[in-house]
């Protein structure tokens, strides 16, 4: 009998507007995260995609409760720590050592006045740990050496490293309070694409030395289909496919998932060059006011009058599956 995997995070009908003001009194929300439902299992990369301004960052800041929730649901290893129908809001400290984040511009992310060992060093005195003078040195060399950085580099400023070092910088911080669960936003979208497969190759190794668990967000699918195990599409807010990765990049059911998949390069160039790519028509709508129904529907080519007026569930339509669409409901 096959042991059923841990569920790490649930999240269920997670949603996030931000108040908005919409011209002279008058107030709007701009509806970021539309009731996205997920889990991860311990120890596995979830990946999420799609367009920019989809939602990948405020879900991912929201399941870490840095923005709160405007409802649905949390479970953090077995723990609710947020629930909007039961008005449960759980205290995040004891959660914040476990529960952590790495940014996608990490010049942006560190702060310039302070040295390498200060950055480090202050992720553990927030949480108490390693008080001793000693141990706390030591602490930070081995977490600088962990991420391929040597004991030296602690007296330094981040402006003295390259973008690809910085990042390391910000894992090993993230790394300090030795946690579970990392949110890896866009990690290295903004490094050389020479030394992003070495950031990339790094997060995995360290998973799987450490044990971690990681929700991994990107544009660009060809990033997140090697490093992760299942992966997600959102569209304006909303979780629209969800599947293992080779199932998804293989056979993508959702049409807007089947066009991100149809502009991601194949390794093959003779295939490349036969292969057909989807066009969308038209612009990503504003999530100030998204199309009602299906949010995609007014640049689907599928789109009926059922698709305009009702927004169609994240259904599972092959074990483990997941898509949101009312055409692979006849
Ligand atoms: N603090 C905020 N206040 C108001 N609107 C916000 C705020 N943060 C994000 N948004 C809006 O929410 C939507 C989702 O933004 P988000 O940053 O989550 O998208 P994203 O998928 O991460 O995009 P990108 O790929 O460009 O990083 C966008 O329309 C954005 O303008
Ligand atoms: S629900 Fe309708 S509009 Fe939405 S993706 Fe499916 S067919 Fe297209
Ligand atoms: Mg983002």
């Amino acid at each position: 009998m096959s042991e059923e995997r841990k569920k790490l995070l649930e999240v269920t009908k997670l949603r996030k507007y931000f108040p908005v003001s919409a011209g002279f009194m008058k107030k709007s929300n701009v509806q970021a995260v539309q009731d996205v439902s997920l889990y991860i299992y311990e120890g596995e990369t979830l990946g999420l995609v799609g367009e920019s301004g989809c939602g990948k960052t405020t879900f991912g800041r929201t399941v870490l409760r840095l923005y709160e929730p405007t409802s649905g649901k949390i479970v953090y290893d077995g723990d609710t720590i947020y629930d909007s129908e039961k008005g449960v809001s759980a205290n995040m400290l004891p959660y914040r050592r476990k529960m952590q984040l790495i940014f996608q511009d990490p010049s942006a992310s560190l702060d310039p006045r302070m040295t390498v060992g200060e950055i480090v060093g202050e992720a553990l005195d927030i949480h108490g740990l390693y008080p001793g003078k000693q141990e706390r040195a030591d602490r930070i060399s081995e977490l600088l050496t962990q991420v391929g950085l040597n004991s030296e580099h602690a007296n330094r400023f981040p402006h003295e490293f390259s973008g690809g070092q910085q990042q390391r910088i910000g894992i090993a911080r993230a790394l300090a309070v030795e946690p579970q669960f990392i949110v890896c936003d866009e990690p290295i979208s903004a490094l050389d694409v020479s030394i992003q497969s070495q950031v990339v190759n790094m997060l995995e190794d360290l998973q799987h030395e450490i044990g971690l668990t990681y929700l991994f967000i990107a544009h660009d699918l060809s990033v997140v289909r090697h490093i992760s195990n299942r992966i997600g599409v959102m569209y304006l807010g909303c979780l629209v496919e969800l599947a293992e990765s080779y199932e998804l990049c293989a056979h993508p059911i959702h049409p807007y998932a089947q066009t991100l998949l149809s502009a991601v390069p194949l390794t093959d160039p003779e295939k490349n060059r036969h292969r057909q790519r989807i066009l969308l028509q038209g612009d990503i709508p504003s999530p100030l006011n998204p199309p009602s129904g299906c949010r995609f529907h007014t640049r689907c080519p599928y789109a009926t009058e059922r698709c305009k007026e009702v927004m169609p569930e994240l259904k599972e339509h092959s074990p483990g599956h997941y898509a949101a669409c009312h055409m692979l409901e006849n």
